[in-house]
C-alpha cells in the first residue's frame, strides 16, 4: 500500500489534459461483450477500476489488449460463467455485468458489487427492470442469479433516476425481443456515451440524455470503434483544486456543457471561469464569498464533486450550506477535513462549512472522492506535509493524479506506507 504525501501552498499553475471518463469506462468495457466481434475503445482512463474490469473480462474468456489509452476487446470466445467472488467485490460498476451477460447469454451469476461504501447503495431499480425483461432475479449468498428463457421489451418507471439501473437496463433491453421504454431514466452524459457505443455496434437506442430512453432491441450486435468522453468529475476536481489554490490552470479536452453546475457555482463564489471550445481556465482570487450547493442529479451539481467542493468552501469567508439530494450521508470526508483544521458541522444531508484556514494533517482517504477532497485541502495547506492514506481508493477514478498535480507546480509525491499493508 501506498501513501500520497503533498507539500501545499503552491498555486496551481498550467495546463492538465482530461483524460477518459471513468464512470463511462466502467460501462462501456461491459458493453463490449454483447457484440459478437472486437470493440475498440479509445480515449481510456488510466484507473485501476478500468484495470480491473479487465481482468474480469479475460476470466470471462475475451481478448483483451490494451495499449497506452486504447484498448481492444474481443469477446468473441467468451463464456457464460458465475462470478460470485473475486474480482467483481473490488468495484462497484461490476453490476453492469448483470445487464451485459444477461443480454448476452440469457443469464449471470455475479456476486454483491464493492467499491466505495460511503452509503447503502441499494440496487433494487436495476432488479426491477430485469424482471420487467421477464427475467427471473434471486439472491443465492450474496450473490445476484439472474436468467430468462427470453428477454421481452417493456415499460420501465424508474423510481429513483438511477444511473447505474438506467445503463443496466440498456445493455439487456438492447438484445430484448421488442420495444423497451425506460421512464424517469437518469440523463447523465455516461448515459449518452453508453448509448452512442451499443448504437455503434448495431443497437436501435433512442432519447438517451432525456428522462425517456427508447430501446428497440436487436437479435444481434457487432464490434466497432468508440472514443470515450472526457471525465467531468476530474476535470471539476482540478478546476476546484486551481481555485482552491488561487492557481491559474487551463483544463483541456473537456466538454464544458458538463461542466455548467460547477462552473456557475465557482463564479458565484468569485472565481473567474473562462469557457473554451473544448478547455475551461480557473484563475484563482484571493477571497470568496460563501454560497449554498446542492448536490442534485444532471444537470444539478454532481454529488462526486461534493467532496472537493467541500474542501473549496473552507477558503470562502463566512458560512456556506452544502446539501447532497442524492447521497445523504456522503460525508466521510468531513471527519478528515476537520483534523485538517476545518469548522464543518453536518446536519442530516447538508454540511455547514465556515471559511477556515486548513493545516498539514495525517488523513485518510475512506473513498474515492473523500481522498480528492484530502488532496485539495492538502494544497492548500501552506506549512508542512500532509500524509493521506488509503490512496488506492484515488487510484480508482484519478488518472495520472500524482504526475498532473506535478506539471501544475504542486509538490506531490507517493511513499510506501507499510502500516496499511
Ligand atoms: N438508488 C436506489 N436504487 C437503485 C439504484 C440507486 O435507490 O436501484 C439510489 C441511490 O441510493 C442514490 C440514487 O439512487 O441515492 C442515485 O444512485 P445511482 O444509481 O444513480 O448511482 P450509481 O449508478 O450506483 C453512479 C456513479 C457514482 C455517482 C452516482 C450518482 C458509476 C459507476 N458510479 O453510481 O459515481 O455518484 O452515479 O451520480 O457510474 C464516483 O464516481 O465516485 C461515484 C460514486
Amino acid at each position: 500500500m501506498e501513501k500520497l504525501m503533498i507539500r501545499g501552498g503552491r498555486p496551481l499553475r498550467g495546463t492538465v489534459q482530461i483524460s477518459g471518463a471513468k464512470n463511462s469506462a466502467v460501462a462501456l468495457v461491459p458493453a463490449a461483450i454483447l457484440a459478437e466481434s472486437e470493440v475498440v475503445l479509445d480515449n481510456l482512463p488510466d484507473i485501476s477500476d478500468v484495470a480491473v474490469y479487465s481482468e474480469i473480462l479475460k476470466e470471462l474468456g475475451a481478448d483483451v489488449i490494451r495499449d497506452g489509452d486504447t484498448m481492444r476487446i474481443n469477446p468473441s470466445g467468451l463464456l457464460s460463467k458465475p462470478m460470485p467472488n473475486g474480482k467483481v467485490k473490488l468495484l462497484r460498476a461490476s453490476y453492469y455485468l448483470m445487464g451485459a451477460m444477461l443480454g448476452r447469454f440469457g443469464e449471470a451469476t455475479i456476486g454483491l458489487p464493492g467499491g466505495c461504501n460511503f452509503e447503502p447503495r441499494p440496487i433494487d431499480q436495476h432488479i426491477k427492470g430485469f424482471e420487467a425483461l421477464g427475467a427471473t432475479v434471486t439472491n443465492d449468498h450474496g450473490s445476484i442469479r439472474i436468467s430468462a428463457k427470453k428477454l421481452r421489451g417493456a415499460k420501465i418507471y424508474l423510481d429513483v433516476a438511477s444511473v447505474g439501473a438506467t445503463i443496466n437496463i440498456m445493455l439487456a433491453a438492447s438484445r430484448a425481443e421488442g420495444l423497451t421504454l425506460i421512464e424517469n431514466a437518469a440523463k447523465e452524459p455516461e448515459i449518452i456515451d453508453v448509448a452512442t457505443l451499443l448504437n455503434a455496434m448495431g443497437a436501435k437506442i433512442k432519447g438517451a440524455g432525456t428522462e425517456t430512453i427508447r430501446i428497440e432491441g436487436v437479435t444481434q450486435l457487432h464490434g466497432c470503434r468508440h472514443s470515450i468522453i472526457p471525465d467531468r468529475i476530474q476535470a471539476g476536481t482540478y478546476m476546484i483544486a486551481a481555485a482552491a489554490t488561487r492557481g491559474d490552470v487551463l483544463i483541456d479536452n473537456v466538454i464544458p456543457k458538463h461542466l455548467e453546475a460547477i462552473t456557475a457555482k465557482l463564479e458565484e463564489m468569485g472565481v473567474e471561469v473562462i469557457e473554451m471550445d473544448e478547455s475551461i481556465r480557473i484563475i484563482g482570487k484571493p477571497e470568496y464569498n460563501s454560497i449554498d450547493v446542492k448536490a442534485l442529479v444532471y444537470p444539478g451539481f454532481a454529488t462526486d464533486l461534493q467532496s472537493p467542493m467541500t474542501t473549496l468552501l473552507t477558503q470562502a469567508k463566512g458560512a456556506s450550506i452544502l446539501t447532497d439530494y442524492v447521497y445523504g450521508t456522503r460525508f466521510k470526508h468531513v471527519p478528515e477535513l476537520t483534523r485538517m483544521g476545518a469548522n464543518i458541522r453536518v446536519e442530516g444531508r447538508s454540511a455547514v462549512i465556515e471559511g477556515s484556514k486548513l493545516n498539514a494533517a495525517k488523513v485518510r482517504a475512506a473513498d474515492l472522492r473523500a481522498g480528492a477532497a484530502l488532496v485539495v485541502a492538502a494544497l492548500t495547506v501552506e506549512d508542512g506535509i500532509t500524509e493521506i492514506t488509503n490512496v488506492e481508493y484515488i487510484d480508482r477514478g484519478y488518472d495520472r493524479l500524482v504526475d498532473n498535480l506535478r506539471h501544475l507546480g504542486a509538490d506531490v509525491w507517493r511513499e510506501s506506507d507499510p502500516a496499511s499493508s
